[in-house]
């Protein structure tokens, strides 16, 4: 049974045109990176510039963070004009933001998760959804018994990262404890974690019955992964926009091509922005290390966009 894919929210990574690409990808849904709810509810113009959407991505879901209930409830007050459902993330494991007690640090501290939640639902005109994982890893994990709790509070739908703060990325993803939060609400529960190609995909699916499937490093330079998942496991018929050949050059360059022109229509050329995805694009091609001389050369955006263009057009 074909489930919604979606792009997970990736600081750094997933910036309006590369979600804008994993859509026409075949994403169904995308999040914006996360955003600090302190920087946002005190106008920081750096905060809002992460929450630029555009008309084609559609509904529009920023994610927000903090542990201050006030300045989360804040940023929901502000960003429900323009949000179609606003995501709540308590699953960032970095220390800069755990340290102020938010993102997964949030977890060691469930009472006060539950407050900024509840307070936030009842403030918001539009649904909320949250991110978590399975606990912090110093405590006993506790997402099994967060879940009830939030889908009381009124949660529209929740992401699960089968992993603790404490692991950070290493090790593996915990499906099973993913099944367990998936039995216990009758609210969508989307499955986060190592799903790096479509079989995996339906392992994830088979063993959490999870309402959706959500993907991170597996789509960084590779966002044709919602279409190669969603055609090898017999969900659509459409043919990919790159064409039928399983060419690994031709498919990234239509990819690359659209990033650039995507960006062209919305944000502008970001050499930041391009200079991280050509890495990621060229990213284990049999010789990239040209590329990446390409890209160190060039500290203009539009010349960088068109040698990576030519890097990877002259490798068909
Ligand atoms: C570079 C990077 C940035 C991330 N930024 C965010 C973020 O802003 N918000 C969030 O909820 N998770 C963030 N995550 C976690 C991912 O959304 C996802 O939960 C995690 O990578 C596990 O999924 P995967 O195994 O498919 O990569 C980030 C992950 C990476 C690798």
């Amino acid at each position: 049974m074909p489930v919604p894919l979606v792009l997970a929210p990736m600081a750094g990574v997933t910036d309006l045109p590369f979600r804008l690409l994993a859509r026409e990808c075949g994403a169904d849904l995308t999040i914006t990176e996360f955003t600090s709810s302190a920087g946002l509810s005190r106008d920081q113009a750096n905060s809002w510039m992460k929450l630029e959407s555009d008309p084609r991505e559609s509904p529009f879901i920023p994610q927000i963070f903090g542990g201050d209930k006030v300045e989360m409830v804040t940023s929901v007050e502000m960003l429900q004009e323009r949000a179609d459902i606003i995501d709540l993330n308590f699953g960032c494991p970095a220390p800069g933001i755990t340290k102020n007690c938010a993102g997964a640090a949030l977890m060691g501290e469930p009472d006060h998760l539950i407050e900024i939640v509840s307070a936030c639902i009842e403030a918001s005109s539009v649904p909320i959804t949250a991110k978590l994982r399975m606990g912090t890893g110093y405590i006993e994990n506790n997402i099994v018994k967060l879940a009830p709790q939030l889908e009381e509070l009124g949660v529209m739908r929740l992401c699960v990262h089968g992993r603790t703060l404490k692991q950070r990325y290493t090790g593996e993803a915990d499906w099973k404890t993913i099944a367990d939060v998936v039995e216990a609400v009758e609210i969508p529960v989307i499955a986060n974690g190592d799903i790096i190609d479509a079989a995996a995909a339906q392992a994830c699916l088979d063993e959490t019955g999870a309402a959706g499937l959500m993907i991170g490093r597996g789509a960084i330079g590779r966002p044709m992964i919602f279409n190669e998942i969603k055609s090898q496991l017999g969900w659509n018929t459409k043919e990919p926009p790159w064409g039928e050949e399983d060419d690994i050059f031709e498919s990234r360059l239509w990819c690359w091509n659209r990033y650039v022109e995507l960006s062209q229509e919305t944000t502008g050329l970001q050499h930041k922005w391009l200079k991280r995805h050509a890495l990621a694009f060229t990213k284990g091609l049999p010789g990239s290390k040209a590329a990446r001389t390409e890209m160190a050369r060039n500290n203009d955006a539009a010349t960088m966009a068109e040698a990576i263009k030519n890097w990877l057009t002259q490798k068909l």
